[in-house]
């Protein structure tokens, strides 16, 4: 055989033998990722009403920093850019405050925006009833209180929820004005298949 073809022909095996390497290493890595990821999932859902109680005996969301930057809501005294209110909320099943108690929403928020009342909420849902009792999530996010929907972040979680990610369509049922608000919580949770 001539040298040339030889060589062509040795350059054609090359090419093949490394391109069904190269098919089979991405197969292995598409049925790893699928190993992995698991089935499909549903997210396990839940709706909690939470009370944010700022006034009378039973309050229980404090003001600890009344912020010093531009006023982001009005009233006298206005409320500034920088306020941080720290909660121990009820979470409840329904928007009234005697239905049937499902937890606390421990955490805290602070008025995160220079140019609106809009927060940054950080708290841990520690739930005390239901199906998922002794459990725990945590949300972080935005919300801006003006909007009608916002949308936080599930971040993390223990028990039931350990490792969960998820996301929250929050509302606000009722509010008045600087005083209590009944959030309404609207929880998506998506569990790790080997936590
Ligand atoms: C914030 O200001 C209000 C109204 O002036 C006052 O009642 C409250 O004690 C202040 N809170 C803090 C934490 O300084
Ligand atoms: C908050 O939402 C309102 C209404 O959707 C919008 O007009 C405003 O720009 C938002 N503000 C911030 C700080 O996100």
């Amino acid at each position: 055989m001539p040298l040339a073809s030889s060589l062509e022909q040795s350059r054609v095996y090359y090419y093949l033998i490394s391109s069904a390497a190269l098919v089979m290493a991405l197969m292995l890595s598409a049925s790893w990722q699928w190993l992995l990821a698991g089935a499909p999932r549903q997210p396990a859902r839940m709706r909690l009403f939470m009370h944010d109680v700022l006034t009378g005996p039973g309050a229980t969301a404090v003001a600890v920093v009344n912020g010093t930057g531009p006023k982001v809501l009005g009233g006298e005294p206005p409320l500034r850019f920088g306020t941080v209110v720290v909660i121990d909320d009820v979470l409840t099943e329904e928007a009234s405050p005697e239905s049937t108690p499902l937890g606390r929403a421990q955490g805290f928020y602070v008025f995160a925006s220079m140019h609106g009342p809009a927060l940054l909420f950080c708290m841990n849902v520690v739930l005390t009833a239901g199906p998922y009792s002794g459990s725990t999530f945590t949300v972080v996010g935005h919300d801006n209180i003006t909007a009608p929907l916002r949308e936080l972040s599930v971040v993390g979680g223990t028990g039931r929820f350990r490792m969960a990610t998820g996301y929250v369509l929050w509302r606000t049922a009722s509010w008045e004005v600087r005083d209590n608000a009944v959030l309404d919580l609207d929880v998506f949770l998506y569990v790790h298949a080997h936590a």
